[in-house]
């Protein structure tokens, strides 16, 4: 995600503004930049792609600028490719008004169009430097500072956390927020803005959390709150208890567990990025409906978590649009001289740099295929390269066991089979509704299994000494059964297997012995019944049984000990929420057993060699 940075008050701005972006750099970037009122009144920005010590290099570590007022961003590529004209801050053609931004601008396509017809010209691919251009807009309308932020916040769809500086009132900093994180602090005769704590540490431990929709007018040593009506609104500062470290990770012990939380956001962000007006809609993607119907085939390759993404994928599209599919371990599909004949290939890549997948990537086009990236890094290798490029809006991911960029990669995968069933006629206008109204309401549900994890933490503190563990299931239930195995043993060390649920009796039940851990995923009605009997199977030489279940099913009142409920959802979507309790149980196996649980043994966050 990005960070912001503000500050007005009697020091040089450039130092203390590049130290608060040097306390964001944990969120993960690819540009940096800041932007300053100088002496003379006029507006200064220096921006760099790459880490912020080019910034620093630039402008000798902030000695070079002068001016007590100034705003700073580091950029996580949402829109647009990494590069200096994309870095923030972004400037009107005049360069009296500058703005940094946090989030996503769902409908900048609309405004730029609508600033394009009023004589505007652009000169990024950003969202920011079209919300800028819609403040400046308002802002020469009305010539109100206030006014001019209250009319974007009136038009704007998405998220945002957006800090403008205005050649016109030298000593003041206004920013808004929605949905992305602004917290403000006032100390001596400052006030300083950032995205997170960490930012502000320095300064103050007294901050104001900035609500939905509230807009900040920053003095020195003073900041005025109000609505979108431009009325005064009080607020209560609060105390931060944490430490800097705590800071980064939003107050979560460790990364993953944050991540963990910040699915429900990011599964809305990437659906939000998918869908318009209830319609699913590829144009940002580059697919037009003819691509769609082109498609007689798909090969879908990818690396762990990516590659499990696609099991599930497989079971969606062949049981929706009827195309066949084939999931193929990237480092397999590389060596393996695949029989090809005209299909689309899928590549799965949160990092978008991992060498099986690229090199994947590359033999299917040698091969004369169109391919189809869904990943998480913009201007990344893999994304690059193919023909087609789904961002999904995860944000970055810092643990290396991926949680929100797998889930990410889910909804995308989903959206893809609906769009794909209804342009090849294979689901009606009403199924496609329902499946899209419930495509958004995921996000909710899994905001409500976030709230169960203490039954799963009290499993994990009682499993903690088992040494095997299976996850079994059948569908779509084997499909996540493999995440939850793969999560399970690359942070918490226990061996575990991943069965589909009829191979059980095929050799691997032979490692059933008392107190042997078996999970079953239970949410494909028409496959309950079955997977259940194996289950019992297990139980009756000895495993203790536990089961990820959706709320409509109905369980036998004996023989199972542990049942982990989650919201019903249309069958096709159940592996996002059933891979929730999988998650949070290996992540409390691993702190259990005093696991580092966001950088695991031998374990890299991206796989960029063979
Ligand atoms: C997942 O928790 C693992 N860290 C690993 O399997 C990962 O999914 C795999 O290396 C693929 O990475 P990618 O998505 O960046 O290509």
């Amino acid at each position: 995600m990005c960070g912001i940075v503000g500050y007005i008050g009697n020091e040089q701005a450039a130092p203390i503004l590049l130290d608060g972006l040097k306390k964001l750099e944990y969120r993960g970037y690819d540009s940096a930049g800041i932007a300053l009122l100088n002496a003379s009144g006029d507006i200064d920005i220096v921006k760099a792609k790459g880490r912020l010590s080019v910034l620093c290099e630039m402008t000798d570590d902030g000695k070079t600028m002068n001016g007590t007022c100034g705003i700073g961003h580091t950029r996580w590529a949402t829109h647009g490719e990494p590069s200096e004209n994309n870095a923030h801050p972004h400037c009107n053609d005049e360069k009296t008004i500058a703005a940094v931004h946090n989030g996503i601008i769902e409908n900048y396509a609309e405004l730029k169009e609508k600033l394009i017809k009023r004589g505007y010209k652009f000169y990024s691919q950003t969202d920011t430097e079209v919300a800028t251009k819609l403040v400046d807009y308002y802002y020469k309308k009305y010539g109100d500072p206030l006014r001019a932020i209250s009319e974007f916040a009136l038009r704007v769809r998405g998220s945002y956390a957006l800090a403008v500086v205005n050649k016109d009132f030298p000593d003041t900093v206004f920013a808004i927020r929605k949905d992305s994180p602004m917290i403000i602090g006032v100390t001596g005769g400052a006030a300083i803005l950032a995205s997170d704590v960490p930012a502000i540490l320095n300064y103050t431990k007294n901050v104001y959390y900035v609500d939905n929709l509230q807009i900040a007018r920053l003095e020195k040593g003073a900041v005025t709150f109000y609505n979108l009506d431009r009325e005064e609104v009080q607020k209560e500062l609060v105390a931060i208890t944490w430490n800097a470290e705590a800071a980064e990770k939003g107050g979560y012990e460790h990364f993953m567990l944050k991540e963990i939380h910040e699915q429900p956001k990011v599964v809305k962000d990437t659906l939000n990025y998918l869908c318009r007006d209830g319609r699913l809609d590829f144009s940002e993607v580059g697919l037009t409906d003819k691509d769609f119907k082109r498609i007689n085939g798909i090969v879908i390759v990818g690396c762990g978590s990516a590659y499990h993404v696609g099991v599930v994928m497989q079971y969606v599209i062949e049981d929706l649009a009827r195309v066949p599919v084939r999931v193929e371990l990237a480092s397999e599909f590389r060596y393996r001289n695949p029989v090809l004949n005209g299909e689309l290939v899928v590549a799965i890549s949160q990092s978008g740099e991992t060498a099986d997948t690229l090199a994947a990537i590359r033999a299917a086009k040698e091969s004369g295929l169109k391919t189809l990236a869904i990943v998480n890094v913009v201007g990344s290798s893999i994304a690059r390269e193919a023909d087609f490029v789904l961002y999904t809006k995860a944000g970055p991911e810092i643990s290396v066991a991926t949680t929100k960029a797998y889930s990410a990669q889910l909804v995308a995968g989903y959206a893809f089979a609906v769009k794909l069933a209804k342009i090849r006629g294979k689901i009606d206008n009403n199924y496609y509704d329902k499946l899209v109204t419930e495509l958004i309401a995921l996000s909710e549900k899994l905001d409500c299994l976030m709230e169960r994890k203490e039954e799963i933490q009290k499993f994990a503190a009682k499993t903690m000494d088992k040494q095997d563990v299976f996850f079994i299931g059948r569908g779509a239930d084997y499909a996540v059964s493999v995440e939850g195995s793969l999560k399970l043993k690359e942070i918490s060390y226990i061996h575990s297997e991943a069965y589909a649920a009829g191979e059980l009796k095929h050799g691997t039940i032979s490692l059933i012995e008392d107190g042997t851990l078996v999970f079953g995923v239970l949410t494909q009605k028409n496959l309950v019944e079955k997977t259940l009997s194996n289950l019992i199977e297990t139980a009756s030489r000895g495993a203790l049984i536990a089961v990820i279940a959706s709320d409509g099913v109905k369980l036998p009142v004996k023989g199972i000990d542990n049942v982990f409920r989650i919201p019903d959802v249309d069958e096709h979507f159940t592996p996002s929420l059933a891979v929730i309790p999988l998650q949070f149980f290996a992540y409390y196996l691993s702190v259990l057993r005093g696991n580092d649980v966001d950088k695991p043994r031998n374990l890299a966050k991206s796989v960029t060699v063979e």
